[in-house]
């Protein structure tokens, strides 16, 4: 079984950036301490800051018939981003959104996402173990 994880902007200087909202571990630890966890999942892992680029690389994974589905913090795309939303909507395989802090706690903008409906689910505000939780529910899912 193949996972996709992406991240968005700003996603890169985990660790550097706003450790009170965003703890002070990297992306690198999170993603060694999830391959030793799930020894028998491939995951996969995409960053990028740019917008057009995160929806060719939903295309072409959602598209490939090769990833059991797609574990996405879209950072500040999640709110203003409808070209995202669509790329989600234009797979087949399901989009987990996943958040670092608690989006519903913070300012007003972030409250809002325009790619939730098009996801199967959001986990938001657990940390960096919010990627973990969004592969369980993607595991969950291929069980039910
Ligand atoms: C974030 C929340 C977004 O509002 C913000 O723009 C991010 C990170 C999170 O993981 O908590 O870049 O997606």
């Amino acid at each position: 079984m193949k996972i996709l994880i992406v991240n968005g902007p700003n996603l890169n200087m985990l660790g550097r950036r706003q450790p009170e909202i965003y703890g002070s571990d990297t992306m690198e630890s999170c993603l060694d301490d999830l391959r030793g966890r799930y020894e028998e999942i491939e995951l996969e892992y995409y960053q990028s800051n740019c917008e057009g680029s995160l929806i060719d690389k939903i295309q072409t994974a959602g598209c490939s018939g090769e990833f059991a589905g797609i574990v996405l913090n879209a950072g500040a795309y999640t709110h203003t981003s409808l070209a995202i939303a669509d790329a989600i909507a234009s797979v087949s395989i399901p989009v987990v959104e996943v958040h670092i802090s608690n989006v519903a706690a913070r300012e007003a903008i972030r409250r809002q996402s325009l790619i939730a409906p098009v996801c199967k689910g959001v986990i938001s505000g657990f940390g960096l173990d919010s990627y973990r939780l969004a592969i369980e529910a993607l595991i969950c899912g291929r069980q039910r």
